[in-house]
């Protein structure tokens, strides 16, 4: 029975050992590898792939019983879809439907959500599966990083940020009253599924704010990568799928390469917050939920690239062709009307302050990113705010 259902898939190569980053092409799918050892998983990338869920399942040998976690927004597209793809393959499968939004991303949610899985009887030999963005991803994960001290779980992102950034690299968790992802585990999934037909219905919002993060990985590790970008602008605006699972794919490869070198942030992952120092102090001055995160990575990588150009780690010619970009992706770039010193405040509780100095990633040139230490934040927030325009000399 299990061996029919593996053969009828038209992506899976039986035996087929796939290293690290290594890509396998057909004319609909890509498939890459995290690697991390006995802990390493596969990455399916397609249009229209949602299909092929259940023999991705097969593949990595994914429990038959599985729990579909999902919020209501998301679940009025593709919940019955996605339960009849599975069913239909042979999978037992109930569904929980979490209400939406980001302050649902709770204890009290999560409590909620243990209590299903007992009243359903979930054991060891059952799996989860993330259906939505990343407060979905994010809560379901720790969900089976914790439920019987840790069961299977798969990635199924329907948001971009989601597919580019928050289904990959095992980061999970939930808000506190205090702050946000402060209570979490790093628990890494056993198949993530992507499908960038699900964006079809994406806000258009939501859609800008996850390309600001796709923006950040060529910033951050491929030169060529952000020139591709800037050369496929408007067909990723316009969802072309090609372009966007070659945008999706390259970015995903970026973070895996980074989450293989350090899956729990000792150093190297860190890069991957390039533009977040600036972006959560804008976050939380404007007040959670104004501004979308992606929104506020925008401005901030372009804060980052104007600190990086300050101190001659690039030219001003890379800071224009990353804000030029940005705002063709629809994204603001303008740093909203805060004082120095409230910035400054905010970005000195930052999770990468280390013994109270501020610490911020900063871009040298397009391509290559690191860790630098901030001395005065609010002097340089009020030179960021504040530039001395060149005078002309005529
Ligand atoms: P989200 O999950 O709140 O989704 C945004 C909105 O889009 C929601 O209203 C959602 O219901 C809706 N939506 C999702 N998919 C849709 C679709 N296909 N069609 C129509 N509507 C859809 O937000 P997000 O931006 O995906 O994720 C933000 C969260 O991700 C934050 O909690 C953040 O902390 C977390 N995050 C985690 C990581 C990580 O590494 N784990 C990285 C970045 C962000
Ligand atoms: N989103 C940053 C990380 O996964 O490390």
């Amino acid at each position: 029975m299990e061996k029919d259902r593996i053969n009828t898939c038209p992506f899976l190569r039986r035996g087929t050992r796939v290293s690290p980053l290594v890509k396998m092409e057909t004319n609909l799918m890509q498939q890459l590898t995290v690697g991390l050892d006995e802990r390493s998983y596969p990455i399916w990338i397609g249009n229209g792939i949602l299909a092929e869920l259940p023999c991705a399942l097969q593949a990595v040998s994914f429990p038959n019983r599985v729990s579909l976690i999902t919020n209501t927004t998301v679940a009025e597209f593709y919940a019955e879809q996605t339960v009849q793809t599975l069913a239909s393959a042979g999978f037992r499968v109930s569904v929980v439907r979490l209400p939406d939004g980001e302050e649902y991303k709770t204890l009290d949610t999560l409590a909620h959500l243990y209590d299903t899985l007992i009243e359903q009887r979930f054991d060891r030999h059952d799996g989860l599966l993330a259906l939505g963005g990343g407060v979905i991803g994010d809560l379901v994960g720790f969900a089976a990083a914790t439920y019987l001290r840790g069961i299977p779980f798969a990635q199924i992102p329907t948001t971009l940020l989601a597919q580019v950034d928050s289904s990959v690299g095992g980061k999970t968790g939930v808000n506190h009253p205090q702050g946000k992802n402060l209570i979490g585990a790093f628990y890494q999934p056993r198949h993530v599924h992507i499908d960038v037909g699900l964006l079809a219905t994406l806000p258009d919002r939501e859609f800008a704010a996850g390309l600001a993060e796709v923006v950040k990985y060529g910033v951050i590790a491929d030169a060529d990568f952000f020139s591709w970008l800037e050369q496929h602008r408007q067909l990723l605006v316009g969802k072309d799928s090609r372009a966007l699972v070659e945008a999706v794919m390259k970015s995903c490869q970026i973070k895996a390469n980074v989450v293989e070198n350090d899956e729990k942030e000792q150093g190297l992952r860190a890069i991957l917050n390039l533009g977040h120092t600036f972006g959560h102090a804008i976050e939380t001055l404007a007040g959670y939920g104004v501004i979308r995160h992606g929104e506020a990575v925008a401005i901030g990588m372009v804060l980052a690239a104007r600190t990086s150009c300050e101190m001659g780690l690039c030219s001003r010619q890379d800071v224009d062709r990353i804000s030029q970009l940005l705002v063709t992706l629809n994204l603001p770039v303008q740093i909203p009307d805060f004082t120095a010193a409230e910035y400054a405040a905010v970005m000195s509780l930052d999770k990468k302050v280390k013994g109270g100095e501020v610490r911020l990633v900063l871009n040298h040139g397009i391509g290559v990113a690191r860790m630098h230490r901030l001395d005065d934040p609010q002097g340089l927030m009020s030179r960021l705010l504040h530039p001395i325009m060149p005078t002309d000399k005529t």
